[in-house]
């Protein structure tokens, strides 16, 4: 059953469709990729899911509930989490306090809340020591954030967002900048991840959809073009002609 399910998704920006009728059905541990040219819709189809803009029509349903129009605050909470930019990380706190403010956060009551220690909440901060394993930075937890390297600082961000135990995480181009040692690293944790999460990828670097996704969508000029496997995508002439043409090694 699709976990994650979107009919006729719609977005315009006066008379731009930045999004066009997209009706999309992520099926629960997958990784679904979106790929795309530049300005294909694929940024803003993820500002819909998440709450950051409201469609101009159509529906967004997670586990077959009707999830269109809940304030970008609330989307978290629904278990809908999208990986967070540097900007929302604290340079000087550890990764431990970057992380452990993310699965407080998703804590399920917060009744009572005082100033206490970290301590004083063990599921959080078991939370976010898992977290932070499952990123491979376990060993670096108590370290400033501002001391790691980039591609460290992608895997924190990570981290972040799977602190907050989400039940479809949402990825976009988690490898945009990193240098390929990097990017080697990011992707043989993503392979790691899958099955065990439901993942929404938007990628640029074809290398990394061909060797992680289980199906991969086509967006082109804000409408889905085609969906397949990915050796399906790499055969579609459709897709050569809009994509892969213009990048293809
Ligand atoms: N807030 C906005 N206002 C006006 N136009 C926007 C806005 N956000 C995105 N767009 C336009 O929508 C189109 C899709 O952009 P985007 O979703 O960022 O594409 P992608 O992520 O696939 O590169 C682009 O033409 C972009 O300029
Ligand atoms: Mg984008």
């Amino acid at each position: 059953m699709a976990i994650l399910e979107t009919d006729r998704l719609t977005k315009s920006f006066g008379a731009l469709a930045a999004v066009s009728g997209v009706s999309l059905a992520i099926e629960a541990g997958t990784l679904h990729s979106i790929i795309g040219p530049n300005g294909a819709g694929k940024t803003t189809f993820f500002n819909l899911l998440t709450g950051a803009l409201a469609p101009t029509s159509g529906t967004i349903a997670l586990d077959g509930r009707d999830i269109t129009g809940t304030p970008a605050h609330r989307v978290p909470h629904l278990g809908l989490a999208r990986s967070f930019q540097r900007t929302n990380v604290f340079p000087a706190f550890s990764l431990f306090d970057n992380v452990w403010v993310a699965a407080f956060a998703r804590a399920p009551s917060r009744k009572g809340i005082a100033w206490r220690s970290a301590d004083r909440y063990p599921e959080a901060r078991e939370r976010a020591l898992a977290a932070l394993a499952d990123v491979g930075l376990a060993g670096k937890a108590d370290r400033p954030v501002r001391e790691i390297s980039h591609g460290e600082q992608r895997q924190l961000e990570l981290a972040i967002a799977l602190a907050a135990s989400p039940r479809v995480l949402l990825l976009d181009e988690p490898a945009a900048g990193l240098a390929p040692e990097e990017t080697k690293k990011l992707v043989a944790l993503m392979r790691g991840l899958k099955g065990r999460y439901t993942i929404v990828l938007i990628e640029h670097k074809m290398d990394i959809i061909m060797s992680v996704s289980d199906r991969v969508s086509v967006m082109h000029f804000g409408s889905l073009i085609a969906e397949g496997t990915p050796a399906e995508i790499q055969k579609n002439a459709e897709v050569r002609r809009a994509y892969l043409g213009g990048v293809a090694a």
